[in-house]
């Protein structure tokens, strides 16, 4: 079966090609970075106008590049949830038009669901077998969840406030680092020094395995000021807290994800969504999990992001199974639990 994947829930233009018995055999991404820089975050009219503006040479560019045509499609998968409704809009449109002229089936996707499965794509490394406790990060969600097989998920925990790329996003913005701000942050970190300041790990000191973000944001600005006050922050110093910051993120993610394997007796850590292209989290993950006789598995950096591969994926293993959207479609989920 040949799925064709559209993701368009925010500000990433993604589509790919998923063969059921071949694999990933082809995928293609636009980014808007740079129409949404200078406004310092995404603008959602303009994020769906630009969709509207690229969906369909993107998709040319596909088959073009793969050798592949329209007729071979077998089934069409787009995002239909949560993100912002006009940039969904764009992608449901585009898919459920198409499948409907090639009369094949189509079928909206949880974004999530596509994050969660990404690691599951990576031909290079064997996949996880289920059950496995999964991570997911991203800038709209910070989620531990037991994932028993696809479709079959038990949330365990969750942020009660901003999620870790949020508060990673926000944080980049007060310290001036601009949009897109968590790899920003993220690579300044690398230059600060370990250890000169510590922030604290939000709701580590209590059982459960929900998250709490905003009040780092707070804390950083507080000590950004008080630093700016005695005149003491220069670029070393500002490194120094940017590393201070993603310490006390990544250290509270790898606590949590430690007391969900505990409570779920699991071996087996899947992390997904944008922060899981974090280099520190994912070494801390990964020494983590090996001096507990577990096992970690990311996807690949190209995958941690918004992408339609993960969207042509958690599609065919779904439309395999002989899902589809029935007529007339669901609605659109801008906010999906
Ligand atoms: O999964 P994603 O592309 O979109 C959503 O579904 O939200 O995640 C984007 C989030 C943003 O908040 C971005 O700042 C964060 O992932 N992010 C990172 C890194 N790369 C992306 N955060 C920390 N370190 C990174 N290297
Ligand atoms: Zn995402």
């Amino acid at each position: 079966m040949l799925v064709l994947g559209i993701e368009t829930s925010c500000d990433e233009t993604g589509v790919a090609l998923y063969d059921t018995t071949r694999g990933l055999v082809a995928d293609a991404l636009y980014s808007q970075v740079e129409l949404h820089e200078r406004y310092g975050g995404v603008v959602p009219e303009l994020a769906s106008r630009d969709h509207l503006r690229k969906l369909s040479p993107l998709v040319r560019q596909l088959l073009d590049e793969s050798g592949h045509t329209l007729q071979q499609l077998d089934g069409i998968a787009y995002t239909a949830g949560p993100g912002l409704i006009g940039a969904l809009m764009t992608g449901a449109c585009f898919g459920r038009s198409l499948a409907f002229a090639l009369q094949i089936p189509a079928l909206g996707i949880h974004h999530m669901e596509g994050h969660l499965l990404a690691p599951l794509l990576d031909q290079t490394q064997t996949p996880p077998e289920f059950p496995f406790v999964a991570l997911l990060v991203s800038g709209g969600h910070t989620q531990l969840i037991q994932v028993d097989a696809i479709g079959e998920y038990t949330l365990l925990g969750e942020s009660v406030d901003d999620a870790a790329g949020e508060a990673f996003d926000k944080t980049a913005k007060l310290l001036d680092l601009g949009y897109p701000g968590g790899p920003r942050l993220a690579r300044l970190a690398e230059q600060g020094t370990r250890g000169r300041f510590r922030f604290p790990r939000p709701m580590t000191d209590r059982p459960g395995l929900d998250f709490s973000f905003s009040g780092l944001k707070t804390h950083t600005l507080t000590c950004v000021k008080q630093l700016r006050e005695t005149d003491q922050l220069d670029q070393q110093t500002l490194a120094d807290v940017a590393w201070a910051f993603q310490d006390a993120v990544v250290d509270t993610l790898v606590i949590k994800c430690k007391r969900a394997l505990k409570q779920t007796g699991l071996k087996r850590l899947v992390i997904a969504g944008g922060v899981s292209a974090n280099q520190h989290l994912r070494e801390q993950l990964r020494s983590t999990l090996q001096g507990m006789g577990g096992e970690v598995y990311y996807p690949a950096p190209a995958y941690c992001t918004d992408n339609g591969a993960m969207i042509a994926y958690a599609g065919a293993c779904r439309l395999l199974a002989g899902q589809q959207d029935q007529s007339p479609p669901p609605a659109l989920r801008p906010r999906w639990p």
